[in-house]
């Protein structure tokens, strides 16, 4: 299991979001994590202590005083592998930000030398006010992992940003930190990922896509982020990402070749995880096709394959940046993605036998094989894909500090 033999200190705040943090709870105890709640005051006020003392490893823990430990904060925060603030309020993020240890929580946070991560919930006025977005800035570029909030209906039924984001992104960023027992270095390095399925438009309702859902490629993203390096992710999906991720937003396979182009000279890595249509409508209709006019003859015409274009302008002398592949297969992986390595001039190619089960599209596992422009061969058996993304990013920056 992902988690086994973590000690993780689960904080929670008093915002409405606290009850999907029992979701969160449980799931980390099923990934092999040792959870101990903390639980604000106010927290108390949203969820009982009792759902935590039946699903946790240990009783929850709720005030610097009543607890039998004459200092709990330091004994919490000395121990813990992982602290995970979820939902984490305005008040904490400021807390954190200042170092005020007004109750447990605040002080096991002030206390600990363990990775921090913040999962912000709150109303999106709040979100956007600029004295929280400076706080989670600084506490971003002070090593802790941010997990967004995401847009959706809000307490009292407003619908903005400030959702506290899904118990499986939290998990799945707490196995990214502390899962994989790896530590990587990219640091000072520029990494480009792409993620997502593409969509090539029929008409304005329709499209044509693929069953890619982004997830690995975001959690590269965010494996590299975590890792140090200065990271563009490019995608089409609208999962969340690491906070020091720069985002940028496409849809098509051609708005995606645009945002590469613009943005590969300068990266020392490019990772193509994304799932790129092969082709495309010649043209999209103004409106909607209608069942009346008969059945509609999409005239279908190549896109360009982005990989390959890099791997030419590599070879021109255009860009040095490694290049990384992917290659979803369902039959003869190890061929398919030998010959994908030499046709595109990558670095790499991830192949992965999409067949197999619990492997690919929409699962939050995966298993791969990393194949080297080198002949090596290197298999990543069945685990997070938060765990492949530190893995690649490990491999990654091995080939780097060789060239
Ligand atoms: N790719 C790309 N541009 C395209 C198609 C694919 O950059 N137009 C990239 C993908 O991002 C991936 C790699 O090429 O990193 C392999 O993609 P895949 O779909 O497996 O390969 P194809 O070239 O489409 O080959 P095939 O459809 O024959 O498997």
């Amino acid at each position: 299991m992902p988690l086994s033999g973590k000690r993780v200190v689960l904080g929670v705040t008093g915002g409405i979001a606290a009850y999907k943090s029992i979701e969160v709870c449980r799931r980390l105890v099923d990934a092999g994590a040792h959870v101990i709640p903390v639980l604000t005051d106010a927290a108390l006020n949203m969820v009982g202590e009792t759902t935590f003392r039946a699903l946790a490893s240990e009783p929850p823990k709720t005030s610097l005083w009543s607890d039998s430990e004459t200092i709990p904060h330091t004994h919490l925060g000395q121990t813990a592998d992982l602290i995970i603030v979820c939902p984490a309020t305005a008040r904490i993020i400021s807390d954190m930000r200042t170092g005020r240890s007004g109750d447990l929580l605040s002080a096991t946070l002030v206390a600990t030398e363990a990775p921090v991560i913040v999962c912000p919930a709150m109303h999106t006025e709040m979100w956007d006010h600029p004295a929280i977005q400076e706080n989670i800035d600084v506490l971003a570029s002070r090593g802790v992992t941010i997990v967004p909030p995401e847009e959706g209906r809000l307490a009292g039924g407003d619908i903005g940003k400030g959702r506290l984001a899904s118990p499986e992104a939290v998990v799945d960023a707490a196995i990214g930190v502390v899962g994989s027992g790896v530590t990587v270095d990219l640091s000072g390095r520029s990494v480009l990922v792409t993620a997502g399925g593409t969509r090539e438009p029929i008409d304005p309702v329709r499209f044509i896509g693929n069953r890619s859902t982004g997830r690995q490629g975001h959690a590269i993203a965010d494996a590299a982020a975590r890792a140090g390096a200065e990271v563009t992710l490019i995608t089409t999906s609208a999962l969340p990402n690491d906070a020091r991720v720069q985002r940028v937003e496409v849809a098509t396979a051609a708005e995606l070749h645009a945002a590469v182009t613009q943005h590969a000279t300068s990266a020392d890595v490019v990772v193509m995880a994304a799932a790129v249509a092969d082709f495309t409508p010649a043209a999209t209709a103004e409106h909607k096709i209608k069942k009346g006019d008969g059945v509609p003859q999409i005239v279908l015409v190549p896109t360009v394959d982005i990989l390959a274009d890099l791997g030419t302008r590599k070879a021109a002398g255009e860009l040095s940046a490694l290049l990384v592949g992917f290659a979803a297969e369902t039959q003869n992986v190890a061929d398919n993605a030998r010959s994908k390595l030499e046709r595109k001039g990558a670095d790499f190619i991830v192949a992965n036998d999409v067949a197999a089960p619990n492997t690919g599209f929409a699962y939050s596992t995966n298993a791969v094989t990393v194949f080297g422009r080198d002949g090596s061969e290197r298999p990543l058996s069945l685990r997070s894909k938060a765990e492949i993304g530190t893995e690649l990013c490990a491999i990654i920056a091995a080939q780097l500090s060789s060239n």
